[in-house]
């Protein structure tokens, strides 16, 4: 039997009186996971009204407390951790190796979090450090929520991005209005299912379920929303940043990551990295590198190196735990293969791949990707990778900067002024040096510039953004 999940509000599971129910199917056998309320207009109002009162008495709540419940709530995610794997695993197609990981991490998160508020101290500022000023007059600045905080998270990570931002909004005493990706939103109910056995206040967490197309700008404009934290793709960002008129946004987007590789770059060292940073998740990461920017000396050696790896690369089911696994719908996998194929058409040189049965995309490697071809700048979310050959440094500061997004990009050299002087003309928020691009460790402040995003994710960059700060101004 299918299960249909119950949104969640008021403290309790509950269906939508819309009687409307969105079916979500496994990416890689195609049948019914379950389904999902999609709730109308009215009940979102009704779950955004009821954060106002809660989250006053979450505030005033002794940190201490909602510390106390917050780790609790990491202990419970470990005892869940495989029931909520399992569930990762059937929704959105990740290994069970991973899903498994992505709840332990999330856990972690959850701990790190709670600590790191805990040490964020009230400031102080003396009125006679400025000239002219008084020295009877002192500042208390403290930190505040900024009230209810709508989470906005994407299918590829649906309970570690989720937790990034409930954890950080409610530690510190935000409400939070938590709307899922509709693929990765039962997931999102088994995340809230162990939240709620650890015994929170209602209302200050609702987990509202429906069409993005529905309800996304009817809650993302709504009054009762104080600020928006959104992880996904850069379209939708965009669109959400036209609501960001005196609310304050975060948007984590898209990427088109390179690793640009110099001549004097240990090759072998530079290939797992690439390889990893490439394929794993099948490239559906936003920090996946998506095309290799390498110097024409090293490119044969490289691109010969790189096809020996990817042909070795294990491709499968989730349960097998291969690195290669279905796309998260046909859709993606439609658009990726369309990509492939519109290469080939350019005349790039196919390496390995091009195969496709339903969702699984085989791990494809074209190298003299030119930049009149459309795989030098868009972002497939999928196996694919270019290669792209330079004469120079420049060459490849003016390709990796040319791109719509500035997410992150590697630099693999042995010379490590070069790598720096590289990184600093890169227009990227991180630049890894020797390393594949990735978000963590978590507490890393985590940025992109353009069409990657706007504000700052990680830890404490997150809580700075969910909370402003208050003056108590003493006149003595
Ligand atoms: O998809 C976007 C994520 O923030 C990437 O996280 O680098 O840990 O895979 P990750």
């Amino acid at each position: 039997e299918i299960t249909n999940y119950k949104y969640y509000v008021g403290g309790q599971f509950v269906q939508s009186t819309s009687g409307n129910l969105i079916e979500i199917i496994c990416p890689y056998d195609q049948s019914v996971i379950g389904r999902v309320q999609a709730i109308s207009k009215e009940e979102a109002d009704v779950a955004i009204a009821a954060t106002k009162a809660a989250q006053k008495v979450w505030a005033d709540t002794d940190l201490f407390k909602r510390a106390d419940l917050l780790n609790k709530w990491a202990d419970q995610l470990e005892i869940d951790a495989e029931e909520i794997a399992q569930m990762i695993m059937r929704e959105v197609g990740k290994t069970w190796n991973d899903a498994v990981k992505e709840v332990t991490r999330t856990a972690e998160f959850i701990r790190y979090t709670v600590q790191e508020f805990i040490h964020t101290n009230d400031a102080a500022m003396s009125g006679a450090n400025y000239p002219g000023g008084s020295k009877n007059k002192f500042a208390i600045i403290k930190r505040i929520p900024l009230g209810t905080v709508l989470a906005i998270s994407p299918f590829n990570y649906p309970v570690n991005l989720s937790v990034a931002k409930l954890a950080p909004a409610l530690i510190a005493g935000n409400a939070v209005v938590f709307k899922p990706a509709t693929q990765g939103a039962i997931s999102a109910v088994k995340l809230i299912e162990s939240f709620d056995k650890v015994g929170f206040p209602a209302d200050i967490l609702q987990l509202i379920t429906g069409k993005g197309s529905d309800i996304g700008d009817y809650v993302s404009e709504h009054d009762g929303i104080d600020m928006i934290s959104f992880t996904g793709g850069a379209t939708t960002g965009r669109h959400l940043s036209s609501f960001s008129t005196m609310k304050p946004m975060v948007l984590e987007l898209g990427g088109k990551d390179p690793a640009i590789v110099c001549e004097d770059a240990d090759i072998d060292k530079t290939v797992s990295e690439i390889m990893s940073g490439a394929f794993s998740y099948s490239g559906q990461r936003c920090t996946a590198i998506k095309r290799v920017l390498v110097h024409a000396t090293v490119a044969d050696e490289l691109s010969e190196k790189l096809k020996v790896e990817v042909e070795k690369l294990s491709v499968g089911m989730p349960i097998d735990n291969p690195v290669i696994v279905p796309l998260i719908n046909e859709g993606a996998a439609d658009y990726v293969q369309g990509l492939i194929t519109d290469t080939i058409a350019a005349g790039a040189e196919l390496l390995v791949g091009n195969k496709r049965e339903d969702n699984l995309i085989y791990p494809t490697l074209f190298d003299h990707v030119t930049t009149d071809m459309r795989l030098a700048w868009e972002e497939p979310f999928g196996p694919v990778l270019p290669i792209i050959r330079v004469a120079s440094d420049d060459e490849a500061i003016e390709i990796a900067n040319a791109s719509e997004y500035g997410l992150q990009a590697s630099v693999f050299t042995q010379n490590f002024s070069r790598a720096v002087a590289i990184a600093e003309k890169i227009e990227a928020g991180s630049v890894q040096i020797n390393g594949r691009t990735e978000r963590g460790p978590d507490h890393f402040p985590f940025l992109g510039v353009k069409n990657s995003g706007m504000g700052v994710h990680g830890i404490s960059r997150t809580i700075e953004s969910m909370t402003r700060e208050k003056l108590l101004i003493i006149n003595v």
